[in-house]
């Protein structure tokens, strides 16, 4: 295969950005008008299934079309439960809770992403630490990663510490952009080297699949967004986003094993279901 002008060109120049250009252009053709990022499109019984949230009264975090919303992502996606909170950025720190990243944690987040990936690991307390991500897939390089971790992590106490800064490592954090799957087995097989938690950011995945799997079932815990701008938006207090993980997983999750229904994941965190919905950072 012949690789993309993108990959030729030095990173954080002038001429990676017209690469990345002359790249979107060979896919797309020259642009004549503004191509959106997004559109919405209510093209269905939106209109019929709002009304209804209104005549019921269920205009909240609960009711019929929560419990369905979150059956039928669990059912789509593969992943063993589905969680309904507020937004994706509310999924990302209840997932990283999850992990057990706790303040003054360094979590590694990739260059390439939405703020809230970064914000999310902010709300805890922790610090990003951003990685490179790889040109062809634009999402976390799992051997650059696998470098660097073997540089800088040193064992301590059961956990990896970076000499360099003297924080505890506590997750890894990789994102698929616009819905393109990073190297996600490489990148568990990092992860399962270095003893780190991996926590997908799927927000911009619904759908995205890599060999068959569903991005978002490929770490401990993943976040997806069903922000306006997304493949599948949702109504609710301001908008309702999901969190889901595969399955209840001991080494990670401890107490979580005797997990019976999604409901109590959010539990795990001493934060009330209730309240996880109701985040609002
Ligand atoms: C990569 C990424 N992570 C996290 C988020 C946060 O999702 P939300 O806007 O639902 O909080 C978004 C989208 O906004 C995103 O694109």
């Amino acid at each position: 295969m012949t690789p993309s002008p993108a990959q030729h060109a030095p990173p954080g120049t002038a001429a990676t950005a017209d690469a990345v250009i002359a790249a979107v252009q060979s896919v797309l053709g020259p642009a004549e008008k503004f191509i959106p990022l997004h559109e919405p499109e209510f093209a269905g019984r939106e209109w019929e299934y709002v009304k209804d949230c209104i005549d019921t009264g269920w205009v909240s975090s609960a009711g019929t079309y929560v419990d369905r919303f979150e059956r039928d992502l669990a059912a789509y996606t593969g992943a063993g439960h589905a969680v309904a909170v507020v937004n994706g950025t509310a999924a990302l720190h209840l997932a990283l809770l999850l992990v057990g990243v706790k303040a003054g944690d360094e979590v590694i987040v990739p260059t390439l992403t939405f703020v809230a990936t970064a914000n999310a690991v902010s709300h805890i307390g922790a610090v990003p630490h951003f990685a490179d991500v790889s040109m062809p897939t634009l999402g976390l390089d799992p051997e650059k990663l696998d470098r660097y971790l073997a540089d800088v992590l040193t064992m301590q106490g059961g956990g990896g510490v970076n000499r360099i800064t003297g924080r505890r490592v506590a997750a890894v954090v990789p994102m698929h952009t616009f819905g393109h799957p990073a190297e996600m087995e490489k990148l568990a097989e990092v992860c399962a080297r270095h003893s780190l938690p991996m926590v997908e950011d799927a927000a911009e995945s619904l759908g995205s699949t890599l060999g068959g799997r569903h991005c978002g079932t490929f770490g401990a815990v993943a976040a997806l967004s069903f922000n306006g701008n997304k493949i599948v938006t949702t109504g609710g207090w301001r908008n309702m986003r999901s969190i889901f993980r595969r399955r209840p997983r001991s080494r990670i999750h401890g107490s979580m094993t005797t997990m019976k229904s999604a409901s109590t994941i959010a539990c795990r965190t001493s934060t009330p279901r209730s309240a996880a919905r109701n985040w609002s950072g």
